[in-house]
């Protein structure tokens, strides 16, 4: 019989800060496909690269992972509401886990910067949504403090039950690979997946599943780059949206998870998020949002470089589907829209266009 995937807290109870009988709000998040990406690993000169599609989530994004953690602790609290701020995937996870549990979701977005996929998500849910006049720092901001004084549950990734969630990607790394990768790289935003990440390879360390940690390498895009300059950016700026964030919450954290990996960090153009985007969808079959190209994007930076560390084995979660944020597909590379040819309904005229011969 065919066994359905249970969600990552039912698939990992033993652990997850869970006990049977607790209240579960999934959707059936998780159990997430490694793809073989032999074209990438090509492009890296190393000996195989699997990509973690996290837009295979039922919301399209890794968010769900924390989303079903933190939503069940928040339905355990009593909780009626829950409070986001989000460039986007947060907010459309948050909505969905809510209605789930039958509760009411705020999101706080920054005015005009997400995209219209995970705007649709929100207002499908019937998040109550608030677009402020402001960043993704802004919106965290007051998603903190209406949380304390208002009786709204906080879901974004400072409330450590989203890590706890999110942990489990690292798990299933290591049950489909039987062992760490070498090196595994991420986007690089708020910084809690780089965060969520190290806790799962630490404890898979731990209880001897594996032996050595991989070295996690969290990439950012140039114009919000605040672990390259060191300090917060004020202004933060990029096409990738999601990644859009001057001041990361789990700023040590991450810093711990670089230091302890021996991993890094690296920025990249929009540009260069933009080109890989277009060689994952072309040279590997996977559609992700302009985001999620950037783990990618910065290892083939630093393979031109000349200095990728020598590994063999490379994991890249691919964060977002790019269902979320379709427009950049349909843009040529010199940004030009792409129109599919027009043509009659015989197969006379199909064939003609497409410069076919008729076989004999
Ligand atoms: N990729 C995607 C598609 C994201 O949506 C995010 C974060 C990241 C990468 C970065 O992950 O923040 O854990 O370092 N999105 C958040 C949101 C901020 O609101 O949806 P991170």
């Amino acid at each position: 019989m065919a066994h359905q995937w249970r969600g990552v807290i039912r698939e990992y109870m033993d652990r997850l800060p869970f006990e049977t009988g607790d209240p579960i709000v999934t959707l059936g998040e998780g159990g997430t496909p490694l793809i073989e990406a032999p074209a990438l690993a090509k492009l890296l000169d190393v000996g195989n690269v699997h990509l973690k599609f996290e837009g295979m989530n039922p919301t399209g994004s890794f968010k769900d992972r924390g989303m079903t953690t933190a939503v069940s602790k928040a339905k355990a609290h009593g909780a009626k509401a829950v409070i986001a701020a989000s460039t986007g995937n947060t907010s459309a996870a948050a909505a969905a886990y809510a209605v789930k549990a039958g509760m009411q979701s705020v999101v706080l977005v920054p005015a005009g910067k997400i995209s219209w996929g995970k705007l649709s998500q929100a207002v499908a849910h019937k998040a109550k949504i608030l677009q402020v006049r402001g960043n993704f720092d802004d919106c965290l901001r007051l998603a903190r403090e209406l949380s304390e004084n208002y009786p709204v549950f906080l879901v974004n990734s400072v409330n450590p039950d989203r890590l706890q969630g999110q942990k489990t990607a690292a798990f299933e790394v290591v049950d489909v690979l039987g062992e760490a990768p070498d090196l595994h790289a991420m986007p690089l935003g708020n910084a809690g997946n780089i965060s969520a990440y190290h806790l799962g390879y630490r404890e898979e360390v731990a209880d001897g599943r594996i032996k050595k940690l991989p070295k996690l390498y969290g990439i950012q895009a140039e114009g919000s780059a605040p672990f390259i300059k060191g300090s917060p950016v004020a202004k933060p700026e990029t096409i990738a949206t999601a990644i859009r964030i001057g001041n990361p919450a789990s700023w040590d954290l991450a810093q711990e998870a670089k230091r302890d990996t021996e991993g890094g960090f690296d920025a990249v153009s929009d540009k260069q998020i933009l080109w890989m985007h277009r060689f994952l969808s072309q040279e590997c079959g996977v559609f992700v949002e302009p985001s999620s190209a950037t783990g990618a994007a910065g290892l083939y930076k630093l393979k031109q470089q000349g200095i990728l560390p020598a590994v063999n084995t490379v994991v890249v979660t691919v964060t977002g589907h790019g269902l979320k944020d379709p427009d950049w597909a349909l843009k040529d590379d010199r940004g030009r829209l792409i129109k599919p040819k027009k043509v009659g309904a015989t197969a006379d005229a199909v064939a003609g266009i497409l410069g076919l011969e008729r076989e004999k």
